[in-house]
């Protein structure tokens, strides 16, 4: 089975890229997770898309969301929200309109995100389900949060052992949504 984790930070020490990677580190045997990050994407911009169409960036991203069984959305927390860049990538996938249900519709989903603070991005999910909503996922209840993410998550991608047994806890547990269970 194969899942796609997409990280919404540009950034290349990012914790939430790191967090994608742990989780790919983690998953079962029998499951690939596939991680995507928002480079590339331009800023959306109507007259872009009258003119040329929906960016290959966009497209590329669109395909590998489709043909995977799952999406976990890794969002870092900036003030209070998702980031531009992520809701930037999300409102190019929705285009054109006819693009949005078959990509997303009923698409298991779950919510992930990694903060050096104490909240692990709880308000940036939260904030993010007006936009999962519209899309239809079928929403993970769960959402995996990492708070003091510069003490559990290492560049050299190591996680510590609290941090790894909640992830592999979340991640079972979203695997078997995945599947149906
Ligand atoms: C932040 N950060 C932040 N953190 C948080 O927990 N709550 C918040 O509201 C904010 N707000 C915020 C705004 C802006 C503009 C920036 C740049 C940062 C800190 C943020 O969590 C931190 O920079 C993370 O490292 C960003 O994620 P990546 O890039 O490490 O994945």
């Amino acid at each position: 089975m194969n899942i796609i984790a997409l990280s919404g930070s540009l950034r290349k020490g990012s914790f939430n890229t790191r967090l994608a990677h742990a989780i790919a580190t983690r998953a079962p045997q029998d499951v690939t997770v596939e991680i995507a990050t928002c480079h590339g994407i331009p800023l959306y911009d109507g007259d872009l898309e009258e003119a040329e169409g929906v960016p290959s960036a966009v497209t590329d991203l669109r395909e590998r969301i489709r043909a995977a069984a799952g999406l976990i959305l890794i969002t870092p927390e900036y003030n209070a929200g998702m980031p531009g860049v992520l809701k930037n990538a999300l409102d190019w996938l929705s285009r054109p309109p006819k693009e949005m249900h078959p990509t997303f519709r009923d698409k298991p989903t779950g919510l992930a995100g990694a903060t050096p603070g104490g909240l692990g991005t709880t308000l940036a999910q939260s904030g993010s389900l007006v936009v999962l909503r519209q899309f239809k996922v079928r929403l993970f209840p769960d959402h995996l949060r990492v708070s003091r993410a510069h003490e559990s998550l290492s560049e050299d991608g190591s996680v510590t052992d609290g941090t790894i047994e909640t992830l592999d806890t979340w991640l079972g547990d979203f695997v078997s949504f995945v599947r149906g269970g």
